[in-house]
């Protein structure tokens, strides 16, 4: 049964965050608690702080999470950080495939999947994105696109345990845009029929979840919509009252 499904309520910080802004994230930390009837809460930040923010989220009602990972476990690959670095400094899953990532690195649906796998290989769970440009929806190629990033960015072995879905449609992040929660229903309904045929039992308990401008003032809404499992918030993350709001907003 997808309603029994716990929401997940997880933050991506992007590219934003400095030491300073540790207080924002204590701030998280201390409203946890009382959200933790809700929802569970992850918080992704910036590589750099990922250490620092494990450390102060032990034993409290929030865990930290990476933005990304390379495939690979070592070598020469000046720059990038394996998912064993990310686990090792306190990440408990790792966003793969973020629309961002594909645009400005690049990457492939088979790098995503590789991704993914890494994650699994470090031991934790893989919140793999997906999503369809404005061009793309406009072109009414929402739906195929979708399916193809589904079939190529999950692995095989993906189960409810290891594999988070986020669709993030692509002209809804950082717009203020969102589709209409009818359109959120069907667009998460198809995700659920595809997971479901593909990976059965875990497929069908697979968390799915809605990003893309979501905020305290339409995540109630959005939270309520069918199969869908919770949220990743980007800017309104970066605010403890905002994403603790969004939290108190899942059904
Ligand atoms: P916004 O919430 O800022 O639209 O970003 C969504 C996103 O890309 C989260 O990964």
């Amino acid at each position: 049964m997808t309603d029994a499904i716990r929401p997940l309520i997880a933050g991506n910080w992007k590219m934003n965050g400095l030491k300073a802004q540790a207080a924002e994230f204590d701030a998280m930390l201390n409203g946890a608690a009382d959200v933790a009837g809700k929802a569970d809460l992850l918080v992704c930040p910036p590589a750099t702080l990922i250490a620092a923010f494990a450390e102060k989220a032990r034993g409290k009602k929030a865990a930290v999470g990476a933005q990304d990972c390379h495939p690979k476990v070592s070598g020469a690959h000046t720059g990038d950080i394996a998912a064993e670095m990310l686990t090792d400094a306190g990440a408990t899953a790792i966003i793969v495939g973020h629309s961002e990532r594909r645009a400005d690195h690049g990457e492939s649906d088979i790098l995503v999947k590789q991704k993914a796998e890494a994650a699994w290989r470090a031991g934790v769970t893989a919140i793999v994105c997906i999503g369809e440009t404005q061009a793309q929806r406009d072109a009414g190629q929402t739906l195929e696109i979708l399916r193809g990033q589904l079939n190529l960015s999950l692995p095989d072995a993906s189960t409810a345990a290891n594999l988070i879905v986020a669709y993030e449609p692509v002209w809804a992040i950082g717009t203020g845009l969102t589709p209409t929660a009818k359109d959120v229903e069907q667009i998460h309904g198809f995700i659920r029929e595809l997971l479901t045929s593909r990976f059965k039992d875990e497929g069908a308990r697979m968390r799915i979840l809605y990003g893309g401008s979501v905020k305290p003032s339409n995540a109630a809404e959005l939270m309520a919509v069918k199969n869908v499992n919770g949220a990743l918030v980007g800017g309104a993350s970066l605010k403890a009252a905002d994403f603790l709001a969004i939290a108190k907003g899942c059904p």
